[in-house]
């Protein structure tokens, strides 16, 4: 099959780990540059040098403008031009709506929301100087659609990433610029990301466990399951799709099983 992202050049934030990391080594393997940015330094290189020469680390902090225009600077001045762009970078972050801080809920919407508005305003102005086309993928989450009480500053913040894509998409589409812009969202993946609080709950294969049984396939996707769609998404057979939400999450968006269950019907009964 041919190389799906032939000749494209890509940035992804939070690329040093998890969805972000495996999302560059996918899109390496069909055929893009990567551009892998991040704050993490350290692992953000030594990502991009397991991938090889098609991929490089650049500096990047999604919370400040002005790293934005050094990061996607640097992208035009290697590579000549930005195709893609995937917001990942992001955190986690659990609390009910009266015990959260002022500050942590800052945090998480700055990294979250903001760092994805500001990354979609420089992409759209770097797309539209080289090229007039391009595609923006935005990381959501299942919790950017269905709220939770322990999780409030998150979910307002993967909703804002949710709405922001639909407007960049409709600002893109009435300004006749050939950018499209859609979001993921996945359920919890089997990821760093949750193994940064496995410890809490008794361990990771504890919290996989208890987490499957939430999802109605009953199993968790890891990374390579998200950068599948996101790849998607970028790539040219996804054209005519803009403003669009693509979850990634066993059924969990679609709805709940029937609360009491009646036997199993024959077929052709
Ligand atoms: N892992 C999950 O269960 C899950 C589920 C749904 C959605 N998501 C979303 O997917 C995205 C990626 O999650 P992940 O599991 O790969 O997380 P991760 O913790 O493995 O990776 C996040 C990366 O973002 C980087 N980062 C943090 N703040 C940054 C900043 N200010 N500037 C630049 N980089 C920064 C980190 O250094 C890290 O490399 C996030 O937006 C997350 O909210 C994750």
């Amino acid at each position: 099959m041919a190389a799906r992202l032939a000749d494209k050049v890509t940035l992804i934030t939070g690329a040093a780990s998890g969805i972000g990391r495996e999302t560059a080594r996918l899109f390496a393997r069909e055929g893009s540059t990567v551009f892998l940015g991040d704050i993490d330094r350290r692992r953000g290189e030594a990502a991009a040098a397991e991938i090889g020469a098609s991929a490089s680390y650049v500096e990047l902090d999604v919370t400040k403008e002005n790293s934005w225009s050094s990061a996607v600077d640097a992208v035009l001045e290697r590579a000549g031009r930005l195709d893609v762009l995937v917001n990942s970078a992001g955190i986690w972050s659990d609390g009910d709506f009266i015990s959260y801080s002022l500050a942590e809920w800052q945090r998480t919407m700055d990294i979250n929301a903001t760092g994805t508005f500001l990354g979609c305003r420089a992409a759209v102005a770097a797309m539209k100087e080289k090229s007039n086309s391009g595609s923006i993928v935005n990381i959501a989450s299942i919790y950017g659609n269905i709220a939770s009480d322990d999780a409030v500053a998150y979910a307002a913040s993967k909703g804002a990433v949710r709405m922001l894509t639909k407007g960049v998409a409709l600002y893109c589409a009435a300004n006749s610029l050939a950018v499209r812009c859609n979001s993921v969202h996945p359920t919890y993946v089997d990821s760093e990301m949750l193994a940064s609080f496995a410890h809490v709950v008794g361990g990771r294969e504890a919290v996989v466990a208890g987490l499957s049984g939430v999802v109605p396939m009953r199993k968790l996707p890891v990374p390579l399951d998200i950068a599948e769609a996101v790849l998607f998404l970028a790539s040219d057979a996804a054209r005519l799709v803009t403003g669009a939400e693509l979850p990634v999450d066993g059924g969990m968006l679609a709805g709940i099983f029937a609360p009491i269950s009646a036997p199993p019907r024959q077929l052709g009964a």
